[in-house]
């Protein structure tokens, strides 16, 4: 959607009016973009007060300033019944502050007041926040995105003080909403079964949703979004619904520890507060030394979660991924890990590019098992040279016969591990986290290098950059495959060792970010054991994610589902693998069903292609074609999850739908009907409803009776019904419009 001239004017002005109240004594700063306006202010004891975050308000429409909230009792002072933009804990605060700090003196008692503003472009005002005796300052960023409404949030903390003092606790930033019954959507889950979704009641207390592994973590992503329950368009206990209702919704730009608590204050108001998990935290800010948070963003749909979802899709592609705002469609890969595991080697590699290239594969990339004395899993991380004995010749001559085939190729590393069986770490056995005399615990044979030592840091932006160099490479696939333990770091003082939270994670950033300067082609998949590292922070420099290990097509089907809440699925790689599958007491599906399920994200193939039948392989040629003539609008194009699969649903289907409106993709599956139930009514959405769309069938078929062409009104509200039920049945079609 784009913002029209009269409407990009009007937030200028708003803001240029905002800048003009800074001069009153209880100014009120309001920021507007696409359909949300944020507003806060300054209250009588100058403290930054939320006001308002909705629906966009009218141009001229005037917010009453900031007032604090009176004591509820004498058990709930003013301080803490007031909600703040960046509670400081001290005077009182018994809800969950954004800062915690420490003096060397013992005091830690902090409270901030608004100092000034300053206008930082159109949408955006940087607002300084003083202790009121203690040179303390605090920056708050704000930054709206004018097509989307969604808010960049981030605080940057000083200290102007002659000694150090301890942060325990940092948040990016607070977000507060009024008093109301409100659903908290949440996703967690666990190696191979990551993105369930989670809807609960925000009751009396608070929700935590944090990683304390040093990493964003399968077992929770930093995403929330929180539906109102009694908004007008909303029934039921859990209402806010999929395309109906209120909803705000965050997402916390930070792969290392990070905590979101979501509470219920006394008022009833909720309170969301995210940043750097306060867990094990205590950065020694040194005098002049500042800490910057990372990035939470929040916005505002009154579309439900599907509008929810489609503003954080739009505004991914458009502002945060590394080729934003027009990153182009993922090539379709070949990647063998499934099909061969460690055992890769130069001519069986080669024959498995040649099926590959057959079938319109665009990428071929090989996995884990290329260097070192990598055999399996116990050796070899950390000697990222390439193996003699798999590939005598070096990568050269496979890379030339993968570009030959008319594909490009792509290579798996796994640069922040080390196996204890690996020269590298006989080498530098004290490169790694750990307490020093204290059992070092391995996870899959392999210890954590410490990223946030400068040599480390070094090391892998070097290597990486050789490797990068001398071959010919187009994508790495960065994989990530444990979790810290004895996160300690001893090379710097005692009391600079927690910084480890902090330098690790930015060093991670600034190689990605060097490598990606110096070769401005690399293209790179973050992959974590699956979806263990998926979150706005690590999108600035990753061009798609690994959702799972797990490639069961099924299974996929909700946590492509879950996925998608949060995560456009231009970056969801989705491989096709092979049946009977190795999860599930080898669960067998069609190659059709494999191939439509893996269709709704960014197609990838990762079968044994030695095993396929002729068939096999025109039935992949065939819906890959039919893939990349659909792809643009399926990854790019409006999300609408029209039937669930979770919760056992026999069935599910999904539609995207072009900007422009001219072209959609549905995808539909029979999972596991039964007492011979029929697909349910599919009613479309988002098209046009005076258009005329003709459907074209990718796979299966709708009732002889279905008209081959009629108007958007039909598709959306007459609806068809499919001919399909059974178990594990897949239909796709297009509604493309007619001219
Ligand atoms: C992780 C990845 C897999 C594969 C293996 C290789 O588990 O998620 O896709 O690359 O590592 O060891």
């Amino acid at each position: 959607m784009k913002t029209p001239r009269s409407l990009a004017t009007s937030i200028v002005l708003t803001l240029l009016a905002a800048a003009t109240c800074m001069a009153q004594t209880s100014p009120v700063f309001r920021l507007d973009g696409g359909n949300s306006t944020y507003a806060f202010g300054v209250n009588e004891r100058r403290e930054l007060q939320p006001l308002y975050w909705g629906g966009r308000l009218g141009a001229r429409d005037g917010i009453p300033p900031a007032h604090s909230f009176p004591e509820m009792a004498s058990f709930d002072s003013s301080y803490t019944t007031t909600p703040q933009e960046y509670a400081s804990w001290g005077a009182g605060l018994f809800t969950e502050p954004a800062l915690k700090v420490t003096f060397p003196d013992g005091n830690r008692d902090l409270v901030l007041h608004f100092v000034s503003a300053t206008p930082n472009g159109p949408q955006a005002v940087d607002v300084l926040l003083k202790d009121i005796s203690r040179e303390i300052y605090v920056t708050l960023r704000y930054s709206m995105d004018p097509e989307t409404g969604i808010l960049a949030r981030s605080a940057e903390i000083e200290n102007r003080e002659k000694q150090p003092v301890v942060i325990e606790q940092a948040a990016a930033a607070q977000w507060t909403l009024p008093p109301a019954r409100y659903t908290l959507n949440y996703l967690t889950g666990r190696w191979a079964g990551e993105w369930t979704l989670n809807q609960e009641p925000i009751l009396g207390g608070a929700r935590v949703i944090e990683s304390r592994r040093g990493t964003t973590g399968h077992q929770a992503n930093p995403w929330f979004a929180i539906s109102r329950d009694d908004s007008h368009a909303s029934v039921g206990p859990f209402a806010a619904g999929e395309e109906h209702g209120e909803v705000w919704f965050g997402a916390l730009a930070w792969s290392g520890s990070w905590r979101i608590t979501v509470e219920r204050t006394q008022r009833d108001a909720v309170r969301v507060t995210g940043g750097f998990n306060p867990f094990d935290f205590g950065y020694n800010l040194n005098p002049g030394e500042h800490l910057e948070t990372p990035v939470f963003y929040g916005g505002y749909s009154d579309h439900g979660l599907g509008g929810a979802s489609r503003l954080l899709h739009r505004f991914e592609i458009a502002r945060i991924l590394p080729h934003a705002p027009d990153p182009k469609p993922r090539p379709v890969i070949y990647n063998s890990w499934e099909a061969t595991e460690f055992n890769v080697n130069e001519a069986g590699q080669m024959a498995l590019a040649e099926k590959a290239a057959s079938i319109g594969v665009d990428r071929f990339v090989m996995d884990d098992g290329w260097f070192g004395q990598r055999k399996d899993d116990h050796a070899g991380l950390g000697d990222w040279y390439v193996n003699k004995e798999k590939f005598p010749h070096g990568l050269k001559p496979l890379i030339d016969k993968v570009h030959s085939l008319g594909m490009d190729f792509g290579l798996w590393v796994e640069p922040e591990m080390v196996n204890p069986d690996s020269d590298l770490y006989r080498k530098h056995p004290d490169w790694v986290l750990n307490f020093p005399g204290r059992p070092r615990s391995e996870s899959r044979n392999q210890l954590v290098l410490n990223l946030a030592r400068p040599d480390v840091r070094d090391y892998i932006e070097g290597f990486l950059d050789k490797l990068l160099t001398e071959n010919d490479i187009a994508f790495l696939k960065w994989d990530y495959n444990r979790n810290w333990s004895e996160p300690g770091w001893d090379q710097v003082p005692v009391d600079e060792q927690k910084r480890v939270y902090v330098e690790f994670i930015r060093n991670l950033y600034s190689i990605l970010a060097e490598l990606r300067k110096k070769h401005p082609k690399i293209e790179i998949e973050s992959c974590s054991g699956g979806g263990g590292r998926v979150d706005l922070g690590i999108l600035r420099y990753a061009d798609e994610v690994w959702p799972s290990d797990n490639t069961d097509p099924f299974d996929r089907l909700s946590m492509q589902d879950g996925f998608t809440y949060a995560y456009t699925p231009q970056i969801m790689m989705a491989w096709v693998t092979d049946s009977p599958h190795w999860l599930n007491n080898k669960r067998s599906t069609s190659l059709t069903y494999r191939m439509l399920s893996s269709m709704q994200g960014s197609l990838g193939i990762g079968a044994n292609l030695n095993h396929w039948t002729a068939e096999d392989f025109a039935t992949a040629k065939r819906l890959i074609a039919a893939y990349h003539s659909a792809q643009r609008t399926i990854v790019r194009g409006d999300l609408y999850r029209l039937i669930s699969p979770r919760d056992g649903s026999e069935f599910s289907s999904t539609e995207t739908v072009s900007s422009d409106k001219s072209r959609a993709v549905v995808f539909a599956f029979a999972n596991a009907t039964q007492e011979g139930r029929g697909f349910p009514l599919l009613q479309l959405e988002g098209l046009d409803p005076a258009a005329e769309y003709k459907l074209s069938w990718i796979e299966g078929k709708a009732r002889p009776d279905t008209p081959e062409i009629a108007s958007g009104a039909w598709w959306m509200r007459h609806g068809l019904q499919l001919e399909l039920r059974g178990d594990f049945q897949a239909a796709a079609f297009r509604p493309d419009r007619q001219q």
